[in-house]
């Protein structure tokens, strides 16, 4: 039975979260919503229905896998629809710290981050050798290693922070979905049991949200204290993991629409698979241990073909790239030498990159469209669509997500970028993969902005998407 297979298998007994009570103890606070506020809010950011719902197309299998039950359309909540503080506000007219835990796959993370950016305190314990022999993850094995490390975890991260216990942070946040439902459960269930333990405002982060917001803590913290706002909004961010591949645009906090998917694969999950065929060591990741590899080798003695060269749209698909390198592997005495397979793997890399760059011209060149047309339109004809009116002048683009820790993906993205005249912007390469530190930031982006979280009946998303999905057409 190979690791996909198994994984569904274990995920097709999950159920949906149901997180415990006694929101009483925050209640009475200050800035503390009314309870008509919290219906209001609470209405606002009901899940629709489960259907096929266009922001559903395109979703990677590995998505596909990882969901289950509770699965939803929607979007990350709104800020502007749901500014609201259901569970309170830290003081804001000081630095505030947070708390962020992180349970959404393999990684449990946490850490303390405090509201102008600086990161106090970190832990992470990582399970990729725990899922290395199964050919994925596997979502109970996933599950209990995050059961038995999430107390140590937020209890390091604490202590790295130079704080005894979460009644120390001003905010906690949490990871909700989207990702593996009963793994999202752990880290959910221990921040809401702090929350109200403590009596603390309560956040529910969306992971890839706080992927791409990630960029904005990396920005602040590279630029002078007390300086204008290094990435603003509206930014264009390429969102390259291990469960996604999509292209944002991000015209605010909880303001995301998708503009481009994968069809298949998601990047990391390909690059996770290809390094497996090549009998790569992956007990410490698979993109990583391909990275280092295909530096030994050269992509001009086994080149591959560039996925979807001819089809001039913004969707991606990497498991054609992967079967092909399957089939080589396949043709190569005993499966190769190193020094083979090193060029297999160079040559896998060269295409998987150039199809992200092919994937970035036509987005970029179709949000210039957009704002052309945008330009020419009579006053008062702004659509109140979702779609063209609302495509904003880019200034940025992030690259987040795991793969963005590859050089070449940086080097050749920033060549790329610099081309067009657009800044590129990427979290330190420690800080693309799953971490503590974006579940915190992403907290303090809302709690900032004034909106907080019910920690009461807080459920988690396995399926989430982070926005609407607009139609694009070149
Ligand atoms: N240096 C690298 N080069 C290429 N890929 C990498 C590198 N480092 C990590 N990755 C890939 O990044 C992925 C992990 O990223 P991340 O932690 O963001 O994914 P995830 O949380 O599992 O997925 P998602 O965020 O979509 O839910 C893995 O697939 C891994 O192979
Ligand atoms: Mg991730």
């Amino acid at each position: 039975m190979n690791g996909a297979l198994l994984a569904l298998l274990h995920h097709g007994s999950v159920l949906a979260c149901a997180g415990p009570s006694a929101l009483a103890r925050v209640a009475g606070r200050p800035g503390v919503a009314s309870r008509a506020a919290r219906g209001a809010a609470l209405r606002a950011n009901a899940a629709p229905p489960v259907g096929a719902s266009r922001e559903h197309v395109g979703l990677p299998k590995s998505v596909l896998r990882r969901g289950g039950g509770g699965g939803d359309g929607g979007g990350a909540p709104s800020v502007a629809a749901t500014g609201v503080a259901l569970s309170g506000l830290p003081d804001r007219s000081r630095p505030f710290t947070v708390l962020g835990i992180e349970t959404s796959c393999d990684d449990t993370a946490a850490a303390v981050v405090r509201s102008d950016g600086a990161i106090l305190g970190e832990s992470i314990a990582k399970q990729d050798a725990i899922h290395a022999q199964w050919g994925g993850v596997v979502p109970g094995l996933a599950r209990d290693a995050h059961a038995a490390a999430v107390g140590r975890v937020v209890g390091e991260a604490l202590a790295a922070a130079g704080l005894s216990s979460a009644a120390d942070v001003d905010a906690i946040g949490v990871t909700v979905g989207p990702g593996l439902e009963i793994c999202l459960r752990v880290g959910s269930a221990h921040a809401i049991e702090l929350a109200q333990r403590h009596g603390k405002p309560f956040v529910a982060v969306h992971h890839l949200e706080a992927h791409c917001l990630m960029a904005r803590l990396a920005a602040r913290a590279a630029a002078p204290p007390g300086s204008a706002e290094q990435l603003p909004f509206p930014f264009l961010s390429l969102l390259v993991s291990g469960g996604h591949c999509q292209l944002l645009l991000c015209r605010g906090v909880g303001d995301y629409a998708i503009i481009g998917s994968t069809l298949d694969d998601a990047l990391g999950e390909a690059y996770d698979k290809v390094a497996r065929l090549l009998g790569l060591d992956v007990g410490g990741g698979g993109g990583a241990a391909l990275e280092a590899f295909a530096r030994r080798g050269n992509a001009a003695n086994a080149p591959l073909p560039v996925p979807m060269a001819r089809r001039k749209d913004t969707s991606f698909s990497f498991a054609g790239l992967k079967t092909a390198v399957r089939t080589r592997v396949g043709k190569l005495d005993g499966g190769g030498s190193e020094a083979e397979r090193a060029d297999l793997a160079a040559a896998f890399q060269l295409a998987a990159i150039a199809h992200l760059e092919q994937r970035l011209r036509y987005a970029l060149r179709w949000c210039a469209e957009q704002r052309s047309a945008q330009a020419d339109a009579p006053i008062g004809d702004a659509a109140d669509n979702d779609g063209a009116a609302r495509v904003p002048p880019l200034s940025a683009l992030v690259v987040s997500g795991g793969v963005a820790a590859n050089a070449l993906v940086r080097a050749r993205l920033g060549a790329l970028c610099e081309e067009h005249g657009l800044a590129m912007h990427t979290p330190p390469p420690r800080l693309c993969t799953d971490n503590g530190v974006m579940v915190a930031w992403a907290a303090i982006e809302r709690l900032a902005l004034g909106h907080s979280d019910q920690a009461e009946g807080t459920e988690v998303r396995a399926r989430w998407p982070l926005g609407a999905a607009l139609e694009v057409t070149l």
